[in-house]
């Protein structure tokens, strides 16, 4: 499976996102491919937020060596699957991608864990460590809920 993790920079959430997976699918042994992007492209080039970075960090997940990329239009074709942190960034993306846009592949995040409940995962760009670390604890409950749903 090909999964494609999606926020606003691709610094903050979706970066904790698909380290936070790729652990979790490497423990068993799966062979996913899981990438990350942003929809706003202003932080294109640059490594995950130092705050994202230490809360991966003290859970021993090294994601130091992302690097920010803006969503391309052949993502939605090459990915299986697209979680959108939040519905901004669904909304971005259907801009984004116009007649390529997939609603069978695109879904926020938490639908995982909250079906049917519209959940957004909070931007933790302007808060303090405390909002990463709430990121990370919602980021890690759905995750295990992916594999759960997906591995086979
Ligand atoms: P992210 O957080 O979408 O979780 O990476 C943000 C980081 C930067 C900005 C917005 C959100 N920004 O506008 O620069």
């Amino acid at each position: 499976m090909k999964v494609l993790m999606v926020c606003l920079g691709n610094i903050c959430r979706s970066p904790i996102a698909e380290g936070v997976l790729r652990k979790k699918a490497l423990d068993k042994g799966l062979n996913w491919e899981i990438d990350s992007a942003g929809t706003n492209g202003y932080h294109d080039g640059e490594h995950p937020h130092p705050l994202s970075q230490k809360v991966c960090l003290a859970k021993g997940i090294d994601i130091s060596n992302q690097i920010s990329r803006r969503i391309r239009v052949e993502d939605f074709s090459f990915y299986d699957k697209i979680y959108a942190m939040a519905e901004d960034v669904v909304s971005d993306m259907k801009r984004l991608a116009g007649n390529s846009f997939d609603e069978n592949k695109v879904s926020l995040f938490l639908e995982e864990l909250h079906p049917g409940k519209n959940k957004n995962v909070p931007d933790p760009w302007y808060g303090n460590e405390d909002g990463y670390t709430e990121v990370y604890e919602m980021i890690d409950k759905t995750c295990d809920a992916i594999v759960s749903k997906y591995a086979k």
